[in-house]
This record gives C-alpha cells, sequence and structure tokens, in this order.
C-alpha cells in the first residue's frame, strides 16, 4: 500500500484517487480550484459520474481518501504524485500543456523526499521527457525524480467500473523502482499489465483514441450511406460485427464523437505528425466526417419537420453522451446551435447537464425539466444523446404533445416500431423510415 498524491480533481483525478483509496492507499488529492476542494472536504462531488459521490464518501470515512488546497500537504510522505490535470485543444490543434507543466513544477518545488511522478494525463509523445527536465530542473537539494507514463482508459458514465476493470494497464517507464511500485499498486485489479518504454505508453493513448474515432466516424459514413441506397445499418452492423476482427463496439451510428478525449486528442495526434512532417490523412478523415454528421442531422430533421424557420423543435440529451453532465465537445450543443442558426426556437432537455447547459445556451433555449415539456407544440423531438431514459419514453405521451408527429432518433437508440405504433413518424441515422401507424390501424 502507497502514499499517493494526486494532482487534478476532475473526472479523471478524482476517479484515480477515489478508487486508489478504495484499493487501500493512502491518497491526498489536490486541485488549484478552491472551490472545488472545499465541496470536496464537505464529500460533495461537483460533477455527474455515477456511484462516485458515495465511493468519495466512503473513502473519506475509512480515513484513507482527503483533499487539500496545498500542494505541500498532497506530497507530505507521499510515494507517488499522479498527474490528471487537463491538456485542452490549443489554437493550432496541439495539446495545452500549460497545468502539465504547472503540475510538474509544483511538485518538484514542494515535494520533501524523492517520489515518482506518474503521468496520466493524455499528453503528446516526449511529454515525460519534458516533465522529468522541469521536475529535476525545479527540485530542492538535486532530488531526482523518475518520470513515468501511466495513461487512463475510463469513459465518462462508467468510470469507476472501468477504471477497476480495465481491459489492460499500461506502464510506461525504464525505471525499475517505478516499474515495480506501479505494478504493485494496479495488481489488486487483475488486469493484464503492459510495460513499455514512456514513448509508447503515451502513442498508446492517442493511438486507442484515434482509432475508436475512426471507428465511429467509418460507421457513420457508412450508415449515411445505407440511408442513400435503401439499405439498413442495423443489419450492417450486426452482419461486420460479428467479424472477430471487426467487433461491434463503438460501431455505433449516431451524431458523432464528442466529449472532453477523442475531438481533441484526435486533433492533437494530427498535428504531431505535421511536425514529424507526415500527412495525417485518416486522422484528418476522420474529423472531417465527424464535423459533416450535423449536417446529416440537419438534413434528416428538415426532411421530417419541414421549413425550420420558426419551427419549434424539442432536443433531448445535451452532454456528449448519456450518464455524464459533460458538455465539453458536445455534438448536441453543435446541433442546437446549427438548430438556432436555421431560425428554429429550441426547447432542450437533459438529466443531468441542464444546469451546466445554462451557462453555454443562455436565454436562447427554452429549459425543460421533462421530455414531454420539450415536445409541446414541437414540429419534432430529437433525441441527441444515449442516455438510457429516452428509450422508455411513453411514445403516446409524446405524440399527444407534439404539433406534428416526428421523433428523430440521433443515436438508434429506439424501438422504432414502439414509436411508430404511438402514431409518430421515425427516422434514425442509416435506419430505414418507419411509417407511422395510423389512428384506423391502431383500432383494428
Ligand atoms: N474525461 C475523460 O473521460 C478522460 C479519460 C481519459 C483520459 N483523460 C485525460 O485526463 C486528463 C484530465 O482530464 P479531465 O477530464 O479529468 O479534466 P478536468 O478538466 O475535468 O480536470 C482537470 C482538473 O485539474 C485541475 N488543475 C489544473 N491545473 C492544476 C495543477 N497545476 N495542479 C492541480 N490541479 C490542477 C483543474 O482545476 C481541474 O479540476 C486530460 O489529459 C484528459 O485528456 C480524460
Amino acid at each position: 500500500m502507497y502514499n499517493v498524491a494526486v494532482f487534478g480533481c476532475g473526472y479523471v483525478g478524482l476517479v484515480t484517487a477515489a478508487c486508489l483509496a478504495h484499493m487501500r492507499n493512502t491518497v491526498r488529492a489536490y486541485d488549484t480550484d478552491v472551490t472545488k476542494i472545499r465541496a470536496l472536504q464537505h464529500g460533495e462531488v461537483h460533477f455527474y459520474e455515477p456511484g462516485l459521490s458515495q465511493l468519495v464518501c466512503a473513502q473519506q470515512i475509512e480515513g484513507r481518501l482527503s483533499f487539500t488546497d496545498s500542494a505541500a500537504r498532497a506530497l507530505e510522505n507521499a510515494d507517488a504524485a499522479f498527474i490528471a490535470v487537463g491538456t485542452p485543444t490549443g489554437p493550432t490543434g496541439e495539446a495545452d500543456l500549460t497545468y502539465v507543466r504547472q503540475a510538474a513544477r509544483e511538485i518538484a518545488s514542494c515535494a520533501s523526499r524523492p517520489l515518482i511522478v506518474v503521468n496520466k494525463s493524455t499528453v503528446p509523445v516526449e511529454t515525460a521527457d519534458l516533465v522529468e527536465r522541469i521536475v529535476n530542473a525545479n527540485s530542492a537539494g538535486g532530488v531526482r525524480f523518475p518520470v513515468a507514463s501511466n495513461p487512463e482508459f475510463l469513459r465518462e458514465g462508467s468510470a469507476i467500473g472501468d477504471f477497476l476493470h480495465p481491459d489492460r494497464v499500461v506502464i510506461g517507464s525504464d525505471d525499475r523502482r517505478a516499474i515495480t511500485m506501479l505494478r504493485e499498486m494496479y495488481a489488486p485489479l487483475g488486469a493484464p499489465i503492459i510495460v513499455v518504454d514512456v514513448h509508447t505508453a503515451e502513442m498508446i493513448k492517442y493511438a486507442a483514441n484515434a482509432f475508436l474515432a475512426t471507428k465511429i466516424s467509418f460507421i457513420n459514413e457508412i450508415a449515411n450511406l445505407c440511408r442513400a441506397v435503401q439499405a439498413d445499418i442495423d443489419g450492417v452492423v450486426a452482419g461486420i460485427g460479428a467479424d472477430a476482427r471487426i467487433g461491434r463496439t463503438y460501431l455505433e451510428p449516431g451524431l458523432g464523437f464528442g466529449g472532453s478525449c477523442l475531438p481533441k486528442d484526435v486533433a492533437a495526434l494530427a498535428h504531431v505528425a505535421r511536425k514529424h512532417a507526415i500527412e495525417p490523412t485518416m486522422l484528418d478523415a476522420t474529423l472531417g466526417v465527424n464535423r459533416r454528421q450535423i449536417v446529416a442531422a440537419m438534413h434528416l430533421i428538415e426532411e421530417a419537420a419541414g421549413e425550420l424557420y420558426d419551427a419549434r423543435i424539442g432536443v433531448a440529451g445535451l452532454a456528449f453522451k448519456g450518464g455524464t453532465d459533460d458538455l465539453r465537445e458536445s455534438p448536441a450543443l453543435v446541433l442546437v446551435e446549427a438548430l438556432l442558426t436555421a431560425g428554429c426556437s429550441v426547447a432542450v432537455h437533459d438529466a443531468h447537464a441542464l444546469r451546466r447547459a445554462q451557462t453555454v445556451l443562455r436565454e436562447r433555449v427554452t429549459y425543460c425539466s421533462s421530455v414531454y415539456d420539450a415536445c409541446s407544440g414541437a414540429a419534432a423531438l430529437v433525441i441527441a444523446n444515449d442516455h438510457r431514459s429516452y428509450s422508455q419514453l411513453e411514445w403516446k405521451s409524446v405524440a399527444s404533445r407534439l404539433a406534428k408527429p416526428n421523433v428523430i432518433d440521433l443515436r438508434n437508440r429506439l424501438d422504432p416500431a414502439a414509436v411508430a405504433r404511438a402514431g409518430l413518424q421515425y427516422a434514425g441515422i442509416g435506419r430505414r423510415r418507419t411509417r407511422r401507424v395510423s389512428e384506423k390501424e391502431r383500432t383494428t
């Protein structure tokens, strides 16, 4: 069992801190945002992630997890310091490493004894070298800190399960002590541990995200083609996904990928490629198809609802996926902006992100605490993320509120037949159009 400091209490840092404490390490988590730290000290988690509040509180009560606004306090007696700070997109697509540099400087100047620096943030190749240079140049008393890379693969919405039951743990380091410590720390998970050099570990994370994003763009392009040639994407996914060489995961047609990882990581990898004079043809195409998916969605809505100018449209699901309140790079928000630009009045619902959405969309849309309210007087209900409640709606109630009987399923999670039975016209991404069942057919 180790003493661990975690720098950054966001989605990744807080999950890492709580899970490492659950694995019986003693964890002190630090964030530069004092408001977040104060809330966490009172057991309040500042974002929505299923099960996280309960895990954080349980570990605080056990005395294995605490929060501090002092980097020095976080590092007292620490054997390892995990860096889990944000790496947003810079002006030309590159990863902005400002927070990583800052954390490295703080670790060097505050650590009172040698410890291992573990980078969990998603960063371009050679960032561990940069962190090593910074910590060793700024360390008090010439103490040397080995730096390891330990990329994180969790998904928001299932972050705790993903952390505690990973497909693999990647450790990138040339330092024997760092490798041994991280191996021991992760051993309780029973997952395969892949030990590589730091550059390879950094590349693994970017390559994984680029591949997942490419799978999504690929299936979206095929889905759009299915629509054009009257084929059905569900059958195509079943047919190709059953092939063990391909697999079904991430072959889910929809509105495109978003969130704090895939768009920025693909852009950052493309930037790295250009820096090395390699044309990132596939990565550019992946991003291009993703951007175009909003246009495809707008066509679908217009085809169903008719003239969009002055039309009211209900949009359900604003977060980049269901089960989270994260709006970063959410394609649903891009769609709302496109609808507003087309002259629609938009009524929105989200299970977890409605309050956050108000800081972005302000008074330009109507906020609804139920999906049914978002349907009132609308020419279409648009399902824009995969929150599980949307597939269980009372379709007759939806039908009774809509001005025109249209449901546009931009995540292909609804049962088209159930929607049609309520007298609604269903349209999905690359799915065959489902004719609505008329009143007469329903009663005979
Ligand atoms: N969110 C995900 O699903 C996910 C999954 C895997 C990897 N990642 C990667 O993990 C990293 C963190 O992502 P996130 O979503 O948790 O970001 P986030 O924005 O939710 O959290 C980052 C936190 O770091 C804090 N911070 C900034 N500078 C700091 C410093 N010097 N010391 C201490 N705290 C500092 C911020 O205040 C913030 O609370 C990114 O590189 C991201 O790409 C994210």
